[in-house]
């Protein structure tokens, strides 16, 4: 991988005075990205799935070509298991009202673990609090990976495993697969969040049998607004609407509708095609550079990047003592040090990184921290770069006015 012609598709990477490691926040976008996007409005703009000439049946092709090629990256086994949505948060919400408050009774559980982002714990919240149904915790171990016998708590009362694939906290993988077929075992479904994987390793849905997976475009190099909720047809085929208007529809009368097959029953008003465009451009980019070669150039960077903090000294980062365990995200505190003080002072060397709770409150509570530092990378980040934010690392205590 030549990391140099890479980086000169990402105009935004031009001025090298910057240091973008907030990659799990948002990713930078390629020119092959945005230029997909202006293609998209310069020569086939019309409202998709409506109109009866050629610019709106153009319009239609991109977009239903884009759903194409998101079931060929996930390995889904048909397009329309497919449904747009504006990211990993609606995909979920989606999936909450839609299947769960109609399918998850009194009594039922619904399996998450500590490591969840807020976009995966809220809308259970809702249905737990509306449904008379628990929320049963799976309690991480230090390093934030789940051990074996938490398992034991997916039961014949659990109704739906909700769980992250990797953490935005402490880059933890969960063992999917085995959680899936654990589900199965005990009569539940399983619901996979895969906004900080999908970004960095491949995804086959058949293969992991998971029966819903979210994910938001703009951590994968698409525009922002663009995401996918993949579910089992069999099981969205039986979900009523999400949202309801136009273009989701069979037959509307004044009294009652009837509605439209999948996966358009679930994409309520004009659609984000130029975003879809986007997603398959950029889903076109990842491949050609293929995920074995983005791994190892990330785990290189993590490598770097926590024995860098180790040496610094004052440091204490969360997660496995691992890198290839942190998929690239490395949570970090600086003793004596506030994380908006250690963005702050990072910012002011042209350092871009995080710093908060990063929505993920009920795992701050388990680290027994407030907030963190996370810095983040992604395969278009060097060596170089690494270097340039350990060595300013120390400015942070300085700043602060500690001698050492
Ligand atoms: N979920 C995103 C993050 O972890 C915004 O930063």
């Amino acid at each position: 991988m030549d990391i140099s012609q890479i980086r000169r598709d990402f105009p935004i990477l031009a001025d090298e005075s910057y240091i973008y490691f907030d990659n799990a926040a948002t990713s930078q976008r390629p020119r092959q990205v945005t230029e997909a996007v202006e293609r998209f409005y310069q020569t086939t703009n019309a409202n998709p799935l409506r109109g009866l000439y050629e610019w709106s049946i153009g319009a239609t092709d991109a977009y239903e070509g884009a759903r194409e090629k998101v079931a060929a990256f996930l390995h889904a086994k048909d397009p329309s298991e497919i449904i747009f949505v504006r990211n990993a948060t609606e995909a979920i919400n989606l999936v909450a009202y839609s299947w769960a408050l109609g399918n998850i009774k009194e009594g039922e559980e619904i399996v998450l673990s500590v490591t969840e982002h807020h976009s995966n714990i809220l809308p259970w919240q809702m249905v737990a609090q509306q449904k008379g149904a628990k929320l049963v915790y799976l309690e991480p171990d230090e390093e934030g990976q789940i051990p074996e016998s938490e398992f034991a708590k997916i039961t014949e009362k659990t109704a739906l495993v909700a769980i992250g694939m990797v953490s935005n906290v402490l880059g933890t993988e969960n063992p999917v697969k085995r959680l899936a077929a654990l589900a199965h075992e005990k009569g539940a479904l399983l619901l996979t969040d895969a906004a900080q994987a999908a970004p960095h390793q491949e995804i086959d849905v058949t293969q992991l049998d998971v029966d819903f997976l979210a994910l938001s475009g703009h951590k994968m190099l698409a525009p922002f607004g663009i995401g996918v909720l993949y579910g089992k047809k069999s099981i969205l085929e039986n979900m009523s609407p999400f949202l309801r208007g136009g273009e989701m529809i069979e037959y509307v009368t004044r009294q009652d509708a009837t509605y439209a097959e999948l996966p358009h029953k679930f994409e309520a008003g004009t659609v984000n095609a130029a975003g879809a465009v986007g997603l398959a451009a950029a889903i076109d980019y990842l491949t050609d550079i293929g995920f074995d070669e983005i791994r190892r150039q990330e785990l290189a960077l993590t490598q770097a990047l926590v024995s860098g903090m180790k040496e610094t000294g004052h440091i204490r980062v969360y997660g496995s003592p691992d890198p290839a365990k942190h998929h690239g995200i490395v949570t970090f505190n600086i003793e004596g040090c506030h994380p908006h003080d250690v963005s702050s002072i990072l910012d002011a060397e042209k350092i871009c990184i995080r710093a908060g709770h990063h929505c993920a409150q009920p795992l701050m509570q388990f680290l027994k921290v407030g907030s963190t530092a996370r810095a983040s990378v992604y395969f278009y980040n060097t060596m170089e770069e690494t270097e340039r934010f350990i060595a300013a690392l120390p400015k942070v205590r300085s700043t602060l006015g500690y001698m050492d």
